[in-house]
């Protein structure tokens, strides 16, 4: 290990994605001492820079965390002295070839590992690939590739570009992020599942009525409307961030916690489900709105957006688990931006008690049942909901929670899911990583109904920004007798 180097090039380094999240992520894996000793990291991208004017743009980005703040501004220094610049095409192995002079440099002979993480659009993931592997890949030590979403469009053009990646690597060169599987709360979910005696036994039809996943943000598109537009909600946030939830929640007992394992459970729930269907799918977007004098934005107000877009920017879809362990059982899905909190959790709705004796005790039948919260963010936290009795002499039931809030119970902040998926990447585990398998099973699920909503012109139901998204997301629950879990500050505040 001593005689080994890791060599992480970010492609792309003056993109939004760097700055914001990539370079903050190495530096708080740096200072946690997580990165091994000989470490270069690389910023490449078309524009011309000096090696000082780069430090200087990611010396903005950088911060400690409150209880690191002890020689803060010294390792800072000392991880800008570890990043360096090279300006190049995209699509030149000549530059490659110079980057790979570059980073030989540094390697000084010893073993060498490297790292590229394509903070690029999709239309060059593949010169990319192609130039990297051929010009700039490792001779003696590993080479991977860390890709963002979106992974293609559909079903098709994700497997073509899967396809045109494996000519230049093979699957296990291959990392693509989700990072909504790098969150803490996610991460844990086969914790709460898999060690602790009370859930496992529950988790099934037999005791769930229905589960839902949430995805909520209080504002628009601001900025990204001419990638959003391409995209729309359901490719953005639901076919990712919320089906990877779904799977983990709902996925038999691995194996092992080995990343095949893990990943080979995954894709047999993502298999059992069945393609969405139009009926099943809520769409919206939202219109502008005046609230306190200050005028929110439409959607379509956005000038990179055309103004008759009818891309969704609010979803709402149930879907189903055809096995013996969920059959029957409602998935509920939102997503929405511009809407009035910002918020992911996962609610999971317990069936009524059978022949409950306090029913009549309770205010409200439909509220008397169990719900446990997995909220992924802000303010991370489980909860159970349960009946409890009012103290005092009458017979009253109350709803009150048991509840684990992350801010009371731990005081470490919590790192951002970047430094886990990087961390993890550089350690060459897979396990928070999106297979093949597991893409083309997402997108088979999807494909159908973005193929209809698009052919048809299905129009979304527009709603203000700031509100709580289209009534007839309460009408696809209703439908299936179900209430979405809501986000009032009576379930919020606990
Ligand atoms: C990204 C989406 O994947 O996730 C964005 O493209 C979204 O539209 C973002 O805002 C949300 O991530 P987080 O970690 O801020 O919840």
């Amino acid at each position: 290990r001593e005689n080994s180097t890791v060599s992480i090039t970010v492609v792309g380094a003056s993109g939004d994605l760097a700055k914001k999240k990539i370079f903050p992520a190495l530096f708080a894996l740096y200072y946690e001492d997580c990165l091994p000793e000989h470490f270069t990291i690389f910023g490449y991208a078309r524009s011309k820079m000096t090696d000082t004017e780069l430090r200087n743009m990611v010396s903005k980005t950088l911060t400690c965390r409150i209880d690191k703040r002890e020689n803060c501004s010294e390792k800072m220094e000392q991880f800008l002295g570890r990043c360096f610049y090279h300006s190049g095409q995209y699509d030149s192995e000549e530059n490659f070839a110079e980057l790979d002079k570059e980073i030989k440099k540094h390697e000084a002979g010893r073993l060498s590992n490297r790292l590229f993480y394509l903070s690029i659009p999709p239309n060059i993931f593949m010169d990319v690939v192609k130039c990297a592997s051929k010009s700039a890949s490792s001779a003696n030590g590993w080479t991977r590739v860390i890709v963002e979403k979106p992974f293609g469009q559909d079903s098709e053009s994700s497997a073509a570009l899967t396809r045109g990646l494996k000519q230049f690597l093979v699957e296990d060169q291959i990392f693509r992020i989700d990072h909504y599987l790098g969150k803490e709360l996610v991460e844990n979910l086969s914790v709460l599942r898999f060690s602790n005696l009370v859930f496992e036994p529950l988790w099934s039809r037999q005791y769930i009525r229905n589960v839902q996943l949430i995805f909520s943000e209080d504002f628009g598109t601001e900025g990204r409307g001419g990638y959003f537009d391409n995209y729309g909600i359901i490719r953005d946030i639901m076919q990712n961030h919320l089906l990877q939830m779904l799977a983990l929640f709902a996925m038999e007992t691995p194996i092992s916690l080995d990343a095949e394992d893990i990943r080979n459970e995954k894709v047999k729930v993502l298999r059992s489900m069945k393609p969405l269907q139009l009926e099943d799918v809520v769409i919206g977007q939202y219109k502008s709105h005046t609230k306190g004098g200050f005028t929110y934005p439409a959607y379509t107000d956005d000038k990179t957006v055309p103004r008759d877009s009818l891309t969704p920017t609010f979803a709402a879809a149930v879907l189903f688990i055809d096995n013996a362990r969920w059959d029957g059982v409602p998935f509920l899905m939102k997503a929405g931006k511009a809407l009035h909190t910002r918020r992911t959790e996962i609610r999971v709705q317990f069936r009524h008690v059978p022949g409950n004796l306090y029913r009549s005790f309770g205010t409200d039948l439909d509220r008397a049942t169990n719900e446990l919260v997995i909220r992924v963010q802000p303010d991370e936290a489980i909860y159970l909901k349960i009946n409890n009795k009012i103290p005092g002499l009458g017979m009253r039931l109350d709803r009150s929670n048991l509840n684990l809030l992350y801010a009371a119970r731990y005081s470490k902040e919590i790192p951002d899911a970047y430094e886990r998926l990087l961390l993890d990447a550089i350690e060459g585990e897979r396990r928070l990583f999106i297979r093949s398998d597991e893409l083309e099973a997402a997108w088979a699920l999807f494909t159908p109904l973005l193929k209809e909503l698009e052919e048809k012109r299905i129009a979304p139901e527009l709603y203000p920004y700031g509100s709580r998204g289209p009534v007839g997301a309460h009408y696809l629950a209703a439908k299936h007798k179900i209430r979405w879990g809501d986000l009032s500050s009576e379930h919020y505040k606990i």
